[in-house]
């Protein structure tokens, strides 16, 4: 497939200002959406709308049939099934579940909570806010000088008092992945339940929950093509039915008397209020969108543009890359113009319709741990080209004469 074919199939890829089109490189923060999808929410709308799991007339069950079959999909998705498939809002909202729901039932004074350095804030707060909560301790596994999480460091660090393991699958930052077997592994061995951070890894990537042997597992629909508004928590069956709702309201119940309350079976218990069904069918067509390009031609297309990347960044030397070069990295590649601030880099990027990130990436812990406050990153989909990393190069080459430095 030639790079004009999949760029046509995002529509804000192709609309030009200026007679100039954007060059979009970032979607580690929100993939830009193919067509179908944007067609498939407004059709939800146009023909659908009704408020699922409620009415009984025609829309309304329409509006279930939808809904429902974005969680068929995603379940056959990622290997799973149906029922232990919950919708949140997003990755973050998925996280918390597990945190305010087992974590609060299940951590004790003294226990131990263990996450990696790399993580996003997502997958750090919620933790930290809980280990506050019950006297718990958050430890953290470092890197080494090769950016690798060594087994000894998990075998030190993961103890017997360890009671959730929760770890990003793919850095948002660094695009480096993490040691998923030796975690999970070391996590049955002690007893911990494990939390995977799949929100950087899917949209590159297949994710089979039994593959990965992980206890829960989240993710957010607009990273990977579909809708804003809509996450996703796997979690192993029997400690969904275990643990208690998270949110309260509309439709999560079987009985509610003055007093008490008894609740919905799987996955109802977990999906308080007004769901969105319309995301959720902007969410099936993203699914099949990337069913229909397949993960392979994904990867091999991302992969050609990201080593490419890197050798052309390399190559500048007014530009200091940060992370590995020896190792598999998928997504994203930090880096800074010297002597420039990211925020000033990503202005002057924008101006050629460049669009970059710059900050912390909500990894403050990360890039302290890195000697930096911030930096900008470059982060690549499917419809990304080599020719999009040239307009990135030549527009980098501008940033510090405009800001009147002279060449390094
Ligand atoms: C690794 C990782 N985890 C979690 C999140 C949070 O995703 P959301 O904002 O959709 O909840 C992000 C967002 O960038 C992320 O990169």
């Amino acid at each position: 497939m030639t790079d004009e074919k999949i760029r046509s199939y995002f529509p804000q890829l192709m609309s030009e200002r200026g007679g100039i089109r954007p060059v979009y490189l970032d979607s580690a923060a929100t993939s830009q959406r193919p067509e179908e999808v944007i067609d498939a929410i407004s059709s939800f709308y146009r023909n659908n709308n009704a408020n699922p799991h409620r009415g009984t007339y025609t829309e309304a069950e329409d509006a279930t049939a939808v809904y429902e079959k974005a969680r068929t999909d995603t379940a056959s998705f990622i290997g799973a099934d149906a029922c232990d498939i919950i919708f949140t809002r997003n990755a973050s909202e998925s996280i918390n579940l597990v945190a305010y729901t087992w974590g609060m039932e299940n951590l004790r004074e003294g226990d131990r909570v263990v996450i990696t350095i790399m993580e996003h804030h997502s997958n750090l707060l919620p933790w930290q806010r809980l280990c506050r909560a019950k006297g718990a301790e958050l430890v953290y596994l470092y890197m080494n000088e090769d950016f690798e999480i060594t087994d000894r460091e998990i075998d030190e660090k993961v103890t017997s008092n360890t009671k959730i393991l929760a770890f990003t699958h793919v850095s948002n930052v660094l695009g480096i992945m993490s040691p998923v077997k030796k975690l999970t592994e070391k996590a049955r061995e002690v007893g911990a339940v494990t939390v995977v951070d799949c929100a950087q890894s899917i949209p590159h990537m297949k994710v089979d929950v039994k593959e990965m042997g992980a206890d829960f597992i989240a993710f957010s629909a607009h990273k990977m093509f579909g809708p804003f508004g809509l996450g996703v928590l796997w979690g192993r069956n029997e400690l969904l039915e275990e643990m208690p709702p998270f949110l309260s309201g509309g439709e999560m119940i079987e009985y509610v008397r003055e007093q008490d309350a008894t609740w919905a079976p799987l996955p109802a218990k977990y999906e308080a209020g007004t769901q969105d069904p319309a995301a959720a069918a902007g969410f099936s067509a993203a699914l099949s969108f990337i069913q229909r390009i397949g993960y392979d031609e994904i990867g091999k297309r991302e992969k050609a543009v990201y080593d490419y990347a890197v050798e052309r960044l390399k190559d500048l030397s007014c530009v200091e890359l940060y992370g590995p070069f020896d190792i598999e990295r998928y997504g994203a590649i930090p880096f800074n113009v010297k002597d420039v601030h990211p925020h000033d880099t990503a202005t002057v990027l924008s101006a050629d319709r460049v669009c970059v990130r710059a900050g912390h990436h909500c990894a403050q812990p990360l890039l302290k741990r890195m000697g930096l406050n911030s930096c900008c990153r470059a982060s690549f989909s499917v419809y990304n080209s080599k020719e999009d990393v040239d307009r990135l190069c030549e527009s980098l080459l501008k940033v510090r004469s405009q800001l009147g430095l002279g060449d390094v």
